[in-house]
């Protein structure tokens, strides 16, 4: 697909088709996505691509955290499974984590790039058909999720990416033209 094209018209998908999605097209798709542009060539990001059973662990630990927030004793276990079954619903779960740098520069150029390799991938998922949504839910930071997916300290969750073949496809929000943030310079 036409490079334009295909950054117009991906949107971020939220209802997905019951349908698998090949992890082993995930790894080629990253294996291109992390050609991003990298200061000091850090390369700060790790992935854990959960999908099948694997899903019971996210789900599990969101039903435990979402249970133990709900102050309703009534509501606990209904809340628990509502959020225990949407995350089962979703095909595939791709955790994306960066190690950060102690130095504030550093860790700012290593969000960056990591987006950036998140949008890449966003964008050659999209060209096959898969859509994603970038997830930043308060619960990625909660130790239960961090727990369960092993994530070590001094690394930052970025998001779960939802990811799926898409079962509706939203209307784009307009965005405003770029006309009109551009500030041409060429006067000293
Ligand atoms: C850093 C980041 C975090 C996001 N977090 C969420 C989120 O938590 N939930 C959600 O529904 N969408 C989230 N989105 C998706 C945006 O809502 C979406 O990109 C925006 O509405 C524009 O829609 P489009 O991607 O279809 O063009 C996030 C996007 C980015 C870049």
């Amino acid at each position: 697909m036409e490079l334009a094209k295909l950054i117009k018209e991906r949107r971020s998908i939220h209802r997905f088709e019951d349908r698998e999605v090949d992890p082993a097209l995930v790894a080629e798709l990253l294996d291109t996505a992390v050609w991003a542009p990298n200061y000091h060539m850090t390369q700060p990001w790790r992935f854990i691509v959960t999908y099948g059973e694997g899903r019971r662990r996210i789900a599990e630990a969101v039903r435990i955290m979402k249970e133990k927030r709900e102050l309703d004793p009534v509501k606990k276990k209904e809340v628990g499974e509502k959020f225990y079954n949407k995350i089962m619903a979703i095909p595939m779960i791709m955790t994306v984590i960066m190690t950060e740098s102690p130095n504030l520069i550093e860790r700012q150029d290593d969000f960056a790039s990591t987006s950036i390799v998140i949008h890449n991938f966003s964008l050659l998922a999209w060209e096959k058909g898969i859509g994603l949504t970038w997830e930043t839910y308060p619960w990625i930071h909660e130790p239960e999720f961090r727990e369960a997916m092993g994530i070590a300290p001094g690394e930052r969750v970025l998001g779960n990416l939802h990811i799926g073949y898409p079962a509706a496809i939203p209307n784009p929000q307009p965005r405003v033209p770029a006309a009109e943030r551009i500030t041409f310079v060429d006067k000293a």
